[in-house]
């Protein structure tokens, strides 16, 4: 079946946060805190796909008890950033490639799949009507969460006949307090994210509310996020809560090897991850997709051979692992200190994004 093409209508907010208010909130953002001050909806059933998509102002929902969500769970996210740069224009990275993602998703929850152009159009249309909320300088931007669910009001177990899709938007300072500091990290060995055929590589909310236990558990322990390990033997480092994981392997020949764990099917192929292993051969790092296990990181750093780690994603960039700590015992990477490696790719992608740098990639897409 084909459904028309989705055009937005635009209803602008009556009262917008003040210039002055606005302003405040930019200067010290912190994550996911403040919205602007428009959002869009877009509306599908199944009898007449995807309609009414609107850029309107950012309001609560009104949600009906027997909404399906709330029970079953039919629910999945996406994560990109808008920056501002330098001549002031703005853009945002690989918005395709999480359009992409979020198919993938969609087609995991048995849910509808939105066309890439409008995904992105959604997108870049939010940009632009709240383009004073893009922070200016540094590496500030505007995060933007494009999201679905089922909003078809039933209590059987199936998949939905209605859907909403919506993006917000959130200015967004570092993700972890403190700038570019190393974290510390706690293995779980108790709990799993992922297992083989699960919902691993799609990005649902239901994958966060699993991990929330282990990032209490790993905060109990003092560390700032979990390392998730493979299901089956515990054994294979598979990725953070909301980060894919790079290790470096000492030089050979001069020639550093950047090691990230291969998508098995159970984490989730990250687009700073895809980015980072292109910018990294590009750079002369040799690069490798492999299992990598526990005993390799820890036996690598007490060798000398495994000389540093960071964890990837949209809201942490690139952020260096300083400190492993587990059940049986923990052990520090790199002095705690952030690795030249780290710091290279960390600056090469930062550049590209912001655009500091020219993008041989075709990944910067601009919206205003
Ligand atoms: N892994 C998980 C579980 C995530 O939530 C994220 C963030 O989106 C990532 C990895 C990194 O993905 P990306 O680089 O596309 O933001
Ligand atoms: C992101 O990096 O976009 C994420 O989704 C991570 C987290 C905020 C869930």
């Amino acid at each position: 079946m084909t459904f028309p093409a989705v055009d937005f209508a635009l209803r602008p907010s009556a009262n917008p946060l003040p210039a002055e208010q606005r302003e405040a909130v930019l200067a010290a953002p912190g994550f996911g805190r403040h919205f602007t001050d428009h959002m869009v909806t877009i509306k599908w059933t199944t009898e007449r796909g995807w309609h009414d998509a609107e850029v309107g102002p950012y309001a609560p929902l009104s949600l009906d008890p027997a909404n399906m969500t709330l029970h079953y769970g039919q629910s999945i996210f996406e994560g990109l950033k808008a920056y501002r740069r330098p001549d002031d224009s703005v853009a945002l990275f690989r918005p395709e490639a999480n359009a992409a993602r979020f198919q993938r998703s969609a087609a995991r929850l048995a849910m509808p799949e939105l066309p890439i152009d409008v995904f992105v159009d959604a997108c870049a249309n939010l940009v632009r009507q709240d383009l004073a909320w893009v922070p200016r300088g540094g590496e500030a931007s505007l995060y933007l969460r494009p999201f679905m669910f089922a909003t078809e009001v039933a209590l059987g177990v199936k998949p939905a006949s209605e859907y909403l899709f919506m993006v917000i938007a959130s200015p967004a300072g570092a993700y972890f307090t403190g700038g570019v500091k190393p974290v510390s990290v706690w293995l779980s060995q108790e709990y799993v994210r992922a297992a083989p055929g699960g919902t691993g590589e799609a990005k649902c909310a239901g994958n966060y509310a699993a991990s929330l236990l282990a990032q209490a558990e790993a905060a109990e322990h003092g560390c700032d996020q979990v390392v998730w390990l493979d299901a089956v033997e515990r054994r294979w480092v598979e990725e953070m809560g909301g980060m894919n994981l790079c290790f470096v392997r000492a030089c050979e020949n001069g020639v550093p090897t950047l090691v990230t764990p291969a998508l098995t099917g159970t984490l989730l192929p990250g687009i700073t991850r895809d980015s980072l292993l292109r910018l990294a051969g590009d750079l002369g790092c040799r690069t490798e997709e492999r299992r990598v296990s526990v005993a390799e990181w820890r036996e690598g750093v007490a060798d000398g051979t495994l000389t540093e780690v960071f964890a990837c994603g949209t809201a942490a960039v690139v952020t260096p692992v300083g400190e492993v700590r587990s059940a049986e015992g923990g052990w520090t990477v790199a002095g705690g200190a952030t690795g030249p490696v780290t710091t290279r790719l960390r600056e090469a992608l930062l550049d590209i994004q912001t655009g500091r740098a020219v993008d041989p990639y075709g990944w910067v897409y601009k919206v205003a």
